[in-house]
């Protein structure tokens, strides 16, 4: 007869409950939207069903959806008219962007924090991150100056927090450096400290229609490197970051675990457009429970770590989440 019996603990629902260790909240999540200039009707992204284009009406409209559900906040991404090799549209104070971010923050009426990505991989027609040389290679410093000139653009138009998702150097302290000339001491910064040259970006492509020229291996990093996430930690922690993220989420919770282990400041995951649009396509096919694999998926990411998630399921998890135990989920179906 076994004298250790672990099952015990696994009985009923009530002592899973009890004793579970990691729990999703809606306030841990941050739901990323895309807004694009001129649009007249919310537009589904072909490769991520269910995730719209929206116009700056649609997204007032979601932004108080995002709200009742009592989320930690919205993340503001900008689809342009128009592109150029200098990404000048990023940097009009005028522009767009502003516009979106100023309809999403007058909407969250304070009780979400507002996000927003800074970044020239929208603005630039050649599609990288960054200003080019002319022999094509990245203008690591001209394009960390145009960073600056955006953070301080978007938390004028009410940003709480700017996210650094461009992988430049120096980029964190040039930004903090910019938003504190300009009085803004209280815009937090999210820095995307692990960010991979990663396949799962696919769909977000769809979604900002932009087409990339090359890669981003130049300053993305390297799927098979897991150390040097900690270094990256170091730089950002030193330069000011508020809040560190590894992005994609799913197949990097080592790192992650890593992250989560030495940071002193708070880390967020990012589950990313190609792993919604994996989970999306299993499921349109019958081959997975939807609901099951996506609340797995997010619990997995707390559980390596994240306080923070941002991921395109946020309202709707967290409508399942509310009023609903955790691993009764299957018979609560989602509220509409
Ligand atoms: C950069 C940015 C990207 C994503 C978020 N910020 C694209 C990239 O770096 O290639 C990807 C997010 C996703 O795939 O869901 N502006």
């Amino acid at each position: 007869m076994p004298h250790l019996r672990p099952r015990r603990a696994r009985r009923t629902p009530a002592i899973r409950e009890l004793l579970t260790q990691t729990r999703l909240h809606p306030r841990d999540l941050v739901l990323p939207v895309f807004v694009k200039e001129g649009l007249q009707e919310p537009a589904e992204i072909r490769s991520m069903p269910g995730v719209y284009q929206h116009t700056i009406a649609s997204v007032r409209d979601l932004t108080e959806q995002a709200r009742d559900a009592g989320l930690g906040g919205i993340m503001v991404f900008a689809v342009p008219q128009s592109r150029d090799a200098l990404g000048s549209g990023a940097t009009d104070p005028d522009g767009f962007f502003a516009a979106a971010i100023r309809a999403v923050a007058q909407a969250a009426e304070g009780a979400l924090v507002v996000m927003s990505d800074i970044c020239l991989d929208e603005f630039t027609d050649h599609g990288h991150c960054g200003v080019l040389r002319p022999d094509g290679t990245i203008d690591n410093d001209a394009t960390i100056d145009r960073y600056a000139q955006m953070a301080v653009i978007h938390a004028d138009a009410g940003a709480d927090v700017v996210g650094l998702s461009g992988m430049m150097d120096g980029q964190t302290a040039e930004v903090r450096a910019a938003l504190d000339d300009a009085g803004l001491i209280d815009t937090l910064i999210l820095s995307y400290t692990a960010k991979y040259a990663s396949a799962f970006y696919g769909p977000f492509r769809d979604a900002v229609e932009s087409t990339l020229e090359g890669d981003r291996r130049t300053y993305q990093m390297d799927p098979a490197n897991r150390r040097e996430a900690l270094r990256a930690l170091d730089i950002e922690e030193a330069s000011g970051a508020d809040i560190v993220m590894v992005k994609p989420a799913g197949s990097y919770l080592d790192v992650l675990a890593d992250l989560a282990a030495a940071s002193s400041v708070p880390v967020a995951a990012y589950q990313v457009s190609g792993e919604y649009a994996m989970i999306e396509a299993a499921s349109a096919n019958g081959w997975i429970d939807r609901e099951r694999v996506i609340v797995e998926s997010l619990i997995a990411i707390r559980r390596a770590g994240a306080d923070v998630i941002l991921t395109y399921y946020a309202l709707e998890a967290a409508a399942w989440l509310a009023g609903s135990r955790r691993d009764a989920l299957p018979v609560n179906p989602p509220v509409a």
